[in-house]
């Protein structure tokens, strides 16, 4: 062992004699502090992580790479929060928001079912009915958080409430939220594009049941595939509840399915699908110079499991 430590120093030594012969004193100086720095860093970061024994859940925030270099942009992905669902996780959506703004977070993107909209089969399985009570229960929480931007699109769900209200919801949400102060942008039925931090971002919501990871990219793929127009930088996608990152090769289109903050509690979900991705997401990428967006990613920030959350039958 000792003799190990021995030759790791000769080697440390030889390393740093040789990087001062060609960068100077100083340079081997600075190097030496940057390597204690970093691992100075490391043994905190690891013991912050251990000694608070923290779950994984949003509130765990770890740097990814290049997320601090000029240029750098973050906005978040919160989808198919079907808000008037029993199973609409409130808490674990407003504590997502809220982190995302503490983060410096301005922007999000909502691929549809924002509401959990009207259907017979749903009203035993809802805390809010109808359009009014849906809409405003969504405003109350959203004009608490002005500093949020939304880009949204509509999805099957938020689609019922179409025939009800005689107009596209989308633009009665976008009218009501404004009117609140919140800045909205309603984007279209189950499909939409805009800039977001000068990247192109198309939404979709396709219709189809999947709930496995693969299937989701296989629908993402099958999109990025068909497009004839322009390929834009980013797709994310909706309605399979299941968070589903995929770089698509060669058009070069980052995709996420996105998760969804209905717990899946109900007896018609537990029907109907497998396990879903509880949680919302964030989407980084680099405008480069060249005014594309570069270097994207994405990560997803799971809810956690509370007991208070349970769906009552009666
Ligand atoms: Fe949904």
């Amino acid at each position: 062992m000792a003799e190990e430590m021995r030759e790791k120093d000769a080697d440390r030594a030889a390393f740093l004699k040789r990087y001062e012969s060609v960068y100077g004193k100083d340079a081997t100086a600075k190097e030496v502090a940057r390597g204690k720095r970093g691992e100075a860093a490391l043994e905190n970061y690891a013991a912050e992580l251990i000694a608070a024994r923290k779950p994984t859940t949003s509130r765990v925030v770890i740097p990814s790479f290049g997320s601090t270099k000029p240029g750098r942009h973050t906005f978040a992905h919160a989808t198919d929060i079907h808000i008037g669902s029993s199973g609409c996780d409130e808490r674990a959506f407003c504590d997502f928001l809220d982190e995302r703004i503490e983060e410096g977070v301005t922007v999000v993107a909502c691929s549809g079912d924002i509401l959990d909209g009207l259907g017979e089969k749903l009203w035993g399985e809802q805390t809010h009915q109808g359009w009014d009570a849906q809409s405003g229960r969504l405003i109350d929480i959203l004009k608490k958080r002005k500093r949020l931007s939304w880009a949204l699109i509509s999805g099957n769900h938020d689609g019922y409430f179409d025939s009800v209200i005689g107009a596209e919801m989308g633009k009665v949400l976008q009218a009501r939220l404004q009117a609140v102060g919140v800045t909205a942008t309603y984007l279209g039925k189950a499909k939409g594009h805009c800039l977001v931090h000068g990247a192109r971002v198309s939404m979709i919501h396709p219709h189809g049941g999947t709930s496995r990871r693969n299937g989701v990219r296989m629908v993402l793929n099958a999109y990025v595939e068909n497009l004839v127009d322009e390929h834009p930088d980013i797709v994310l996608s909706g309605h399979f509840h299941k968070y589903a990152p995929v770089q698509m090769y060669p058009e070069a289109t980052y995709c996420a399915g996105g998760g969804t903050f209905q717990q899946k509690a109900t007896e018609f979900a537990n029907r109907i699908s497998a396990p879903w991705d509880i949680g919302g997401s964030t989407v980084s990428l680099t405008l480069g110079k060249d005014g594309k967006a570069h270097e994207i990613s994405s990560r997803f920030y799971a809810a956690p499991r509370w007991d208070a959350v349970v769906w009552k039958a009666a």
